[in-house]
């Protein structure tokens, strides 16, 4: 372990003359974590955290999230000025590589990238296999998926170069079958991926563009689309994050791994949040009805939660959404539209939620879905693709983060325990004995 020793805690098993010196580990920044890795061996008894609410799975040096401060930090620098003054290439750059590149590495790694946008040909008879109404999230997990069927020559994890190419495939890639799913759910003819756009700009091209006019991408847009993604990049061991690592624990190749992730990513507590806060506001209808709804979601037996609020990390203003509400407002300005009623239904729910003791003492504010949907939607994006965007952005993180893992020479396969709730042992009994 590189995290350094600092310190001990002992546990003592009550009614045993049982110890254990619980090491105490630090990392840069941030609360010590007490090394349990003993713990079975010495006392004989598991931890039990639901959720890993207070378990760090692993070291990383990619992401640092102080929840209760509402500071994220990607290789130390804070997402704030990533967002307004780099690039997403260039924070993918960052990610992988642990600093910031100079205009050499740059060029160069925005070439690596866009050398690999399109697909192998025979991948477009895939979609075809897919009803037209499918969530493109479903399609996303298949067409994903199968990219290790494709790409046997980048497939030995043991292999940097096979590393490293592997990742410039899945984050070129990603948007092509993105825009490939809308396209094909929408009956319009799939776009080729063009190399002479920057990443977002392209993505915007292959959603929007057909081959019958010629399509310029408004350059707001783009810059827009680009901080979005620059936005969802990577967020420490989340849900979709922790299921990459532990389908990678195994040795499992990163385009099954990737795949997995976009699983985990679909669900509505979630990268699923952004599509169910435009349903929630559609369902709110107008802004007379936000009391009620209120009220509903602090009834606990409604089974209604406030989406785009709350988070299991941020106890503060999330620092995303933050950007995603200043940004909204760049690209509803920019597209002309004025008292646009989702953007106002979204601020006037944010209001009286911050306002109201339920939200307060639950420490519950906007998330980065919040309002990520109605530049979405204000964009022309699909409510569907709206969670597909996030997994795009999102590729960038994972295969860092499953990158580091590989490296990582203290890695094992990842292996829960649990609590056996279950019958003890019993014999079997025969069918024509059982009542
Ligand atoms: N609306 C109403 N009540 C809420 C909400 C909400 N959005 N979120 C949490 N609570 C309540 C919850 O009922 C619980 O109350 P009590 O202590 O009385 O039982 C308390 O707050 C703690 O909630 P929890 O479910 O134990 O917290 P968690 O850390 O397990 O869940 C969460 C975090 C993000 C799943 C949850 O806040 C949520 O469901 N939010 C809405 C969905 C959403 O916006 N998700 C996007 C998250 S950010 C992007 C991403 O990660 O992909």
């Amino acid at each position: 372990m590189s995290g350094t020793a600092n310190g001990s805690l002992t546990l003592t098993l009550d009614g045993s003359n049982k110890s254990l010196s619980v090491p105490l580990r630090s990392g840069t920044i941030g609360p010590q974590a007490a090394d349990i890795s003993k713990l079975y061996g010495s006392l004989g008894i598991f931890t039990y955290d639901i959720g890993y609410g207070a378990t760090a799975a692993c070291e990383s040096k990619i992401t640092y999230i102080d929840g209760d401060e509402g500071v994220l930090l990607h290789r130390g620098y804070p997402i704030d000025q990533l967002a307004e003054q780099s690039n997403f290439l260039e924070v993918a750059y960052l990610m992988l590589n642990g600093e910031l590149p100079n205009k050499a590495e740059a060029d160069e790694f925005h070439k690596g990238v866009m050398h690999h946008t399109m697909l192998h040909e025979q991948l477009r008879s895939f979609f075809s296999g897919f009803r037209r109404d499918a969530h493109p999230m479903a399609v996303m997990c298949g067409v994903v998926g199968a990219l290790s069927a494709f790409y046997h020559d980048s497939l030995d994890i043991t292999n940097e170069q096979h590393r490293e190419i592997s990742a410039f495939r899945l984050i070129a890639k990603l948007p092509t079958i993105a825009a490939w799913a809308y396209k094909y759910n929408i009956g319009q003819p799939f776009m080729y991926p063009r190399n002479d756009l920057g990443y977002a700009e392209n993505f915007l091209y292959m959603m929007n563009a057909v081959p019958a006019e010629e399509y310029k991408v408004n350059p707001i847009l783009a810059r827009a689309m680009d901080r979005i993604f620059i936005l969802h990049a990577d967020h420490e061991q989340n849900a979709s994050t922790s299921t990459v690592r532990l389908a990678g624990s195994t040795g499992a190749n990163p385009f099954a791994c990737i795949a997995a992730g976009i699983a985990s990513l679909w669900g509505p507590a979630h990268g699923g949040a952004n599509e169910a806060v435009l349903k929630m506001l559609e369902e709110i209808g107008s802004p007379e009805n936000i009391p009620a709804f209120i009220e509903k979601v602090k009834d606990k037996n409604s089974g209604v939660r406030l989406m785009g609020f709350g988070h299991r990390v941020y106890k503060n203003y999330d620092p995303r959404a933050k950007i995603m509400q200043q940004t909204c407002h760049e690209v509803l300005k920019e597209l002309g539209i004025k008292g646009d009623k989702m953007l106002d239904m979204a601020a006037e729910l944010e209001r009286i939620a911050l306002h109201d003791e339920y939200f307060i003492s639950k420490k519950l504010y906007p998330n980065v879905d919040f309002y990520s949907g109605i530049i979405l939607k204000a964009m022309g994006i699909p409510t569907s693709m709206f969670t597909v965007l996030f997994a795009v952005a999102r590729t960038v993180g994972w295969i860092s983060q499953w990158k580091e893992m590989i490296e990582d020479k203290t890695q094992r396969i990842g292996r829960p325990r649990q609590i056996y709730t279950g019958s003890p042992l019993r014999d079997f009994v025969p069918a024509s004995k059982r009542g």
